[in-house]
């Protein structure tokens, strides 16, 4: 070693370590240990298609959540398929959807085979307007459409004003189908997302607050005759041992060993929930004034999948965090409305002037169970300083 460098301290022209949107591999060194076990045990027992830890995590699930059912299923899209599915929603039925959210929300809708029709969102929480769901509600109504069911997402992890619109589906005879894809371990009061809906459907997509090694998903529902339909779908049509097809189905089933990973990662799950609420604080406390933070109140409890602002010149100011090692995301950068697929299906009367304000304004900060409050702190100072 040369006496210059000797003489240099250590890290003085260490670049700071970067910070990732999500950081999966803290995680899975706290948990390595426990995962490998169950992993191992799956391989013992070799059940690798619904085998005990399916079983378990949905007993699991279902207590968690307070439902009656929890169906452990192979992704969030599917679960939403089988959920539509089971509720008998199909060709020449309409869905009503938020305009902002995920594609794969009005894509499941087009793979049954009914249309999608979009709802504009409400600024403040993201997620569908109620007010904006009526209207939509008559503008389907006269380009004679028959709405048969309202699909919300809990969007970032924040529940959806599952109140309002639950009355106003019911006024006009929709199911409402939770897209709780984010939102697993959200509540609102003491009811637990999953129970929020007549039947929701999660994703445990690696990334989602409950992840997976993989893609998995469930239904949750406390109606026995949604869970028959969707046990049922999940493995080909087929009731219990039979060999007959009962209805049309596919193959929709969670992997044992996926649930073996999610019941480790479940056993750790609520304080992983309390650390992203932490996170989510300090984060409020640093920028409230100089962003536009998510709005918080305290019926309402967000999972916390992701961390999202509202700033002007989004691009420039993700931009400026890129070059210095910090991680964000656009979601989502494209209103539903403007994505190719999905074209042929508008009526042409849509009018969703917030979902594309929020489009061109969103900024989803690193965030997960493991970040720390330094590093909190330092997205925040390179943050502000680009304001
Ligand atoms: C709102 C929303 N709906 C549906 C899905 C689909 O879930 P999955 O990726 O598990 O199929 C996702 C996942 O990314 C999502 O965020």
């Amino acid at each position: 070693m040369s006496p210059s460098a000797a003489a240099r301290p250590a890290q003085a022209d260490a670049a700071p370590a970067p910070i990732g949107l999500f950081d999966l591999n803290r995680q899975q060194a706290r948990l390595r240990h426990d995962i490998d076990r169950r992993i191992a045990q799956v391989m013992d027992h070799g059940q690798f298609v619904l085998g005990p830890e399916v079983s378990e995590l949905e007993a699991q699930i279902a207590e968690f959540s307070g439902v009656k059912h929890a169906i452990g299923v192979s992704s969030g899209r599917d679960a939403l398929i089988m959920a539509l599915m089971a509720a008998d929603i199909g060709r020449g039925d309409a869905v009503l959807v938020p305009a902002f959210t995920f594609s794969a929300t009005a894509a499941v809708v087009i793979a049954v085979g009914a249309v999608p029709v979009f709802v504009d969102v409400a600024s403040d929480t993201f997620n569908m307007d109620p007010a904006a769901l009526e209207a939509s509600i008559a503008s389907a109504s006269r380009s004679g459409l028959n709405a048969k069911a309202v699909m919300p997402v809990d969007l970032f992890g924040r529940p959806a004003d599952y109140g309002p619109i639950s009355t106003i589906a019911a006024a006009h005879g929709l199911i409402v189908v939770a897209d709780a894809a984010q939102s697993f371990g959200g509540a609102v009061g003491e009811r637990k997302v999953g129970n929020l809906a007549p039947i929701s459907c999660a994703s445990f997509y690696p990334t989602k607050p409950l992840g997976a090694f993989g893609d998995g998903g469930a239904v949750l529902t406390d109606d026995d005759g949604l869970a028959d339909a969707v046990r049922q779908i999940r493995t080909h049509g087929r009731a219990g041992d039979g060999d007959e097809a009962m209805r049309i189905g596919m193959t929709g089933r969670l992997d044992t060993i996926q649930a073996a990973v999610l019941l480790s990662k479940l056993s750790v799950f609520k304080a992983e929930l309390h650390r992203r609420a932490e996170v989510a604080a300090l984060y409020d406390e640093r920028l409230a004034g100089a962003a536009d933070v998510p709005l918080t109140d305290d019926d309402v409890r967000s999972a916390w999948a992701l961390y999202t602002i509202r700033v002007e010149e989004r691009d420039r100011v993700r931009a400026t965090l890129s070059e210095q090692g910090i991680g964000t995301g656009l979601f989502y950068r494209v209103a539903l409305h403007h994505h190719p697929a999905f074209a042929e299906f508008l009526t042409g009367s849509e009018t969703l002037p917030v979902a594309e304000r929020l489009a061109a304004s969103v900024l989803s900060l690193p965030m997960g169970p493991d970040i720390t409050d330094d590093e909190v702190h330092r997205v925040c100072d390179a943050l502000l300083a680009t304001l």
